[in-house]
């Protein structure tokens, strides 16, 4: 690492671009290392070669739970856990940086990419990604957190434009970006392909420097998504400091930003910045590096995949349970479905890990029972067209057996990077498959796999317990046994609400757009913000799962202490363990802002904790609520603003299941009016001061009147500029401005 002023441009210029597909340029006779990148998020692909089209696959890596099923443990220290194993992994094969996390919300349950993403709440989406940042770094690798900003669905995804408002971007989009970069520092943030309101991300100067650098105060490297830059000088001056994977033929776009330079469209210095940025980032990989050296970090496969198993199990959602499970192993069980002896442990495209082993979900299931246990496929690798032999043979198998453990899910033909999918549904051969059995009378329980959400509400009835597994990585065979056997007991929760059907959710009729732009146009409301906002009933809210034993909750205790920006509300509860067995809860808790003038959502997660709790034991829980956790972003103000007023604090088992709440009244002093000539009639009568005035200006009776209540109610919108200009006001224009003052004045 040297000191930039050696350097010529076209060599700064160089250390903004990649080279070959995984690193960035390496400048030998100045002593600059490459940084190496690989994906990304649940593991490590690094090509054997370092290329992409070299054939064959990356070299083995232990393949963890996808974000998706991350997501749903609601555990950060098991987030944590899972970024440090993946860490260690990178850090020994030689990678500097792990493309990883992938923070970006689930906007839709379509978006063909939410397997790799965490949640559909910023709340939870920043916590998790933050606790993954933290365990990748202590592994001595820098993480990318991805896709910076507003990269929600897949189609055209390199192209299109998410129109947002800023509050939408702030509340949603952005929160989960901020969280991480304030609290975790990655070492590099990854741009998006897509345009926000019009502007490619890659040459987003607002995102990029305004509010990445100048609001949070990121120093790390941005660098850009593979082949996101339209314009690398426009990108450069933007505030992006490296074009991945490379530059162009001939290095074109390191000439171009020399030329752009050279010839005073862009300034040196924003290359000069960029450049440094990168030494920084050259010189953490460097001290890393020595720190611990590649043949330091020995990987042991078996603890890994044995790891991997203990991450997996504490994602699954146990949806719906009537007593079937956990299984009785001394039942006669009958395994259906191909996804049972033929596991998806992933989803397709870029985040794709070449696992070290498999754990096979039948087989495993077999090594835990004590009685019989049969197989039947049931329907073809992707079980899209029904296949009538196959549901006969699965209807012998299932009619013996105490019980039936159903695998339906989705295939790699369904979800994947690169599109979305058209429809929520199950493919058509595994609802056949599941009326046939149901109709045997044998009690089924459902293993769900899929990345993103399926809708259950056209065959739950038929279902006894459903298990969601999501896609739980190479060892997620092994933890579905563990869950349905009762060897651990499930902990899940979910992380994006189930709906009763596409129609209902967020972005039905704005989605994916058309003429190259996408509508935000549900704003804020996503998620279950949104299905709590139009009182729609759905199949599974946000933060719902099911456990072996059950919860208790008590002692609720709110204490404010402080005023304004230094306001910090203590939460307090008891959860007891009320039920048999050892098992875990998520305390969920929520904000309701009671109304203002402010659209808000009716209810916001702000904390969450899961508690280990023994049969009959109890444990207090503590959350500290700051200031900003209180606030919006204001359209009128720009910037974070919290009313003053009353706030309904919950403590829940999930979004719809709230068990304690209270009410605190906000110490935040009341925000001063500032009244000018377009403050409405209203305005100046809601002030004291402002109506004091304005009685004095209105010399008369007749005028005067206006101030009355009926007056009020139908001319008060006026603002006073424009009611000047009827003459029965009585106010002159001109005095308007000193009007104003004068009432300010008295407010201050
Ligand atoms: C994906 C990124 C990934 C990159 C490198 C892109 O297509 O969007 O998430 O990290 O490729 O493989």
């Amino acid at each position: 690492v040297t000191d930039l002023s050696q350097l010529t441009l076209l060599q700064r210029a160089s250390l903004g671009s990649g080279v070959g597909m995984w690193s960035t340029q390496s400048i030998p006779e100045a002593g600059i290392d490459a940084v190496s990148f690989s994906d990304g998020p649940h593991g490590l692909r690094r090509q054997p070669t370092g290329e992409p089209l070299s054939g064959g696959e990356s070299i083995p890596a232990t393949c963890w739970p996808p974000a998706a099923a991350v997501g749903s443990s609601f555990d950060v220290e098991l987030a944590r856990r899972v970024g440090a194993a993946m860490g260690r992994e990178v850090r020994a094969a030689g990678v500097d940086v792990l493309l990883a996390p992938g923070v970006n919300i689930k906007r839709t349950p379509l978006c063909g990419r939410n397997f790799e993403y965490l949640s559909e709440d910023p709340h939870h989406a920043g916590r998790m990604g933050a606790a993954v940042v933290d365990g990748v770094q202590s592994a001595g690798v820098g993480a990318s957190l991805k896709h910076y900003a507003v990269n929600n669905q897949e189609t055209d995804r390199h192209r299109v434009s998410a129109d947002v408002t800023e509050r939408a971007l702030r509340e949603i989009y952005l929160a989960a970006f901020e969280h991480v970069i304030t609290t975790s520092d990655p070492w590099t943030v990854m741009c998006a392909y897509n345009r926000i309101n019009g502007v490619p991300a890659s040459q987003h100067a607002w995102l990029l420097t305004t509010v990445l650098r100048d609001e949070w105060a990121y120093e790390g490297v941005v660098i850009s998504d593979w082949g996101a830059v339209v314009d690398r000088v426009e990108a450069v001056r933007a505030g992006l400091d490296v074009e991945m994977p490379t530059s162009g033929p001939q290095w074109q776009a390191d000439l171009d930003v020399v030329a752009a330079v050279n010839d005073g469209r862009l300034p040196e210095a924003l290359v000069g910045r960029a450049a440094e940025r990168v030494l920084t980032l050259v010189q953490r990989a460097t001290d890393a590096r020595a720190a611990t050296p590649i043949g330091k970090v020995p990987i042991d496969e078996d603890g890994q995949h044995a790891l991997a198993r203990e991450f997996a199990a504490q994602c699954p959602v146990l949806l719906k349970n009537d007593g079937t499970l956990p299984l009785n192993v001394a039942a006669s069980i009958a395994v259906i479905g191909e996804l049972a002896r033929t596991p998806r442990l992933q989803g397709g495209g870029s985040s794709r890990v070449n696992p070290t082993r498999v754990d096979v979900p039948l087989d495993e299931i077999e090594r835990l029972a004590t009685g019989p246990v049969a197989f039947a496929a049931g329907y073809d690798d992707d079980g899209r067209v029904e296949d009538p032999e196959l549901i006969v043979d699965a209807v012998e198998v299932a009619s013996t057996a105490d019980v039936v453990v159903l695998f339906v899910g989705l295939s790699d033909s369904e979800e994947s990077e690169g599109f979305d999918r058209a429809h929520l549904d199950l493919p058509r051969g595994q609802l056949a498959l599941l009326e046939a059995i149901a109709a045997t009378g044998t009690p089924i329980a459902v293993v769900l796999v899929n990345g993103g959400v399926v809708s259950v509400s056209g065959w739950e009835s038929q279902a006894s317990a459903i298990l969601e597994s999501w896609l739980l990585g190479q060892a997620g065979g092994g933890a579905i046994a563990d869950l349905l056997f009762g060897v651990v007991n499930p902990s899940g929760r979910l992380a994006e609400t189930i709906p009763l059907k596409l129609a209902d959710t967020p972005a039905a009729t704005n989605f994916p757009g058309e003429g190259g732009r996408v509508s935000y146009g549900e704003g804020i409301f996503v998620g279950y913000r949104w299905y709590d906002a139009r009182d729609l009933p759905v199949s599974y809210p946000f933060g719902h799962g099911l456990s072996y034993t059950t919860f208790g909750y008590s002692d609720l205790d709110v204490q404010t202490t402080g005023t304004g920006r230094a306001l910090a509300i203590d939460v307090t509860a008891t959860i007891s363990n009320t039920g048999a067995r050892e098992g875990r809860e998520v305390v969920q808790l929520y904000l309701a802002p009671a109304g203002g003038d402010v659209a808000r959502p009716l209810r916001e997660l702000r904390g969450f904790a899961k508690l280990a709790l023994a049969p009959g034991e109890s444990r207090p829980v503590v959350f500290r609520l700051g200031w900003r956790d209180l606030a919006y972003w204001s359209v009128a103000t720009a910037s974070w603003e919290v009313d003053p007023g009353e706030l309904r604090i919950e403590l829940g088992a999930s979004s719809r299941d709230i068990r304690l709440s209270g009410m605190v009244a906000l110490p935040i002093p009341d925000r001063t009016i500032v009244l000018g000539p377009d403050s409405t009639l209203s305005e100046w009568a809601g002030s004291s001061h402002g109506r004091a005035v304005l009685e004095d200006a209105l010399s008369s009776d007749v005028p005067r009147s206006l101030l009355s209540a009926q007056a009020l109610e139908t001319l008060g919108s006026f603002p006073l500029s424009r009611l000047a200009k009827f003459s029965f006001a009585g106010l002159d224009p001109a005095r308007l401005t000193e009007l104003a003052e004068t009432a300010n004045h008295a407010i201050a």
